[in-house]
């Protein structure tokens, strides 16, 4: 017995030595790694009984499966680009850079893909919900889409409410995912009235809103995520950061983040003027405020004309070779705004979805 745990010792060092990497996981941790029962072969044809090794750590033996990322695992460490031609007498001359980070690069095409992915594993995490669930929501789009796709690979069903006013490519996009769609009639009530009829029914037992517009775990995933890499990105220097607001989980994320590195950081709000129309934005009516909306936490409000958005969705597209949303466009026009009254400044704005998503519109015509 004795001869045989030395030479079992033996054994196991060799295969130490010989592994020529462990088994890891995409994030370096050995989580969830599987394992493996090998037997040993190559040892003395009476120890091969003796030598078949129970469950070992993956580290110790290059026998497991390496773990590779999920579709949901790949949500965020988007890039951050340089602007080089929009801001002109804006950018250089003053010393200031403007910097774009493309959220269209999320899986699901949108920002919303980091809120999505936080709500629905906190929710989970906590006990809230489970797969096989029914879970609702009412969006203008991005979210719905980035909803769908995340219960798609945890499993649950989705029923997104939405007004019938929006674009042909989300609709297709969610039903892609497998979610159900319900459309309500722009002329009811838009937004306001798919928000309330998505909490009707989960009073009516027939799921659980998780709803975006009171949500923490919305505004959690920036401060998680989205915050830290832009503090990396930026090296620490960023001085301003600009986004459009429409729950407001973005801003008050990266707000409540980029604060708590440095109290001087300037947060800009662009919001649709009266009477434009900008996909995925509002200024809401008081009654409809987001909950999880502090204005405390917004330095300077942009008002942003429809008109002046898609023709800057046109130019950021021809100019920079960056296909953005509508209102991706219009907190440039804020940031542009912001860095003419400014010098030496590092000026972030957020690229919230990609153009693709708006062709139907004509907008790039
Ligand atoms: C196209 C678009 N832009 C901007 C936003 C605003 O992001 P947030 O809801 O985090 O304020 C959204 C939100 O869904 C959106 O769909």
């Amino acid at each position: 017995m004795a001869l045989i745990v030395v030479l079992q010792r033996r054994v196991i060092a060799n295969m130490r030595a010989s592994a020529g990497g462990a088994c890891v996981n995409h994030d370096g941790t050995h989580k969830g790694c599987r394992y493996k029962y090998v037997a040993v072969a190559g040892v003395g044809a009476p120890l091969v009984g003796a030598m078949v090794l129970g469950p070992q750590p993956c580290s110790v033996y290059d026998f497991c499966m390496k773990k590779y990322p999920t579709i949901e695992d790949t949500v965020g460490a988007t890039p951050l680009v340089r602007l080089q031609r929009i801001p002109g007498a804006a950018g250089e001359p003053r010393g200031n850079v403007i910097l774009a980070k493309l959220e269209g690069n999320n899986p699901a095409g949108s920002v919303k893909d980091r809120a999505a992915r936080s709500m629905i594993r906190r929710a989970e995490e906590r006990g809230d919900i489970k797969p096989g669930d029914t879970l609702i929501e009412a969006t203008s789009g991005n979210t719905g889409i980035a909803l769908a796709m995340t219960a798609a690979v945890r499993g649950y069903k989705m029923v997104l409410i939405m007004p019938d006013n929006l674009t042909l490519e989300r609709r297709a996009a969610m039903t892609a995912y497998g979610a159900q769609l319900i459309l309500t009639p722009a002329k009811q009530g838009g937004m306001e009235y798919a928000r309330d009829l998505a909490l009707e029914m989960q009073a009516e037992g027939k799921g659980k809103v998780l709803d975006q517009f009171a949500n923490p775990d919305n505004t959690l995933a920036h401060i998680e995520t989205t915050g830290p890499e832009l503090w990396q990105q930026t090296d620490g220097r960023i001085t301003h950061f600009v986004s459009a607001m429409g729950t407001t989980g973005t801003i008050m994320g990266m707000a409540t983040y980029l604060r708590s590195k440095n109290s001087k950081i300037q947060i800009i709000g662009a919001q649709p003027a009266e009477g434009s129309q900008i996909p995925g934005i509002r200024k809401w009516p008081e009654a409809y405020q987001p909950k999880i909306y502090d204005p405390s936490k917004v330095d300077a409000f942009e008002l942003i004309d429809q008109a002046d958005a898609e023709n800057m969705a046109r130019r950021l597209a021809s100019e920079e070779g960056i296909f953005g949303g509508i209102s991706s466009a219009g907190a440039l026009v804020a940031a542009l705004r912001v860095a003419a009254r400014v010098e030496n400044a590092t000026i972030v704005f957020i690229v919230c979805d990609r153009g693709d998503r708006y062709l139907s519109t004509g907008v790039f015509n």
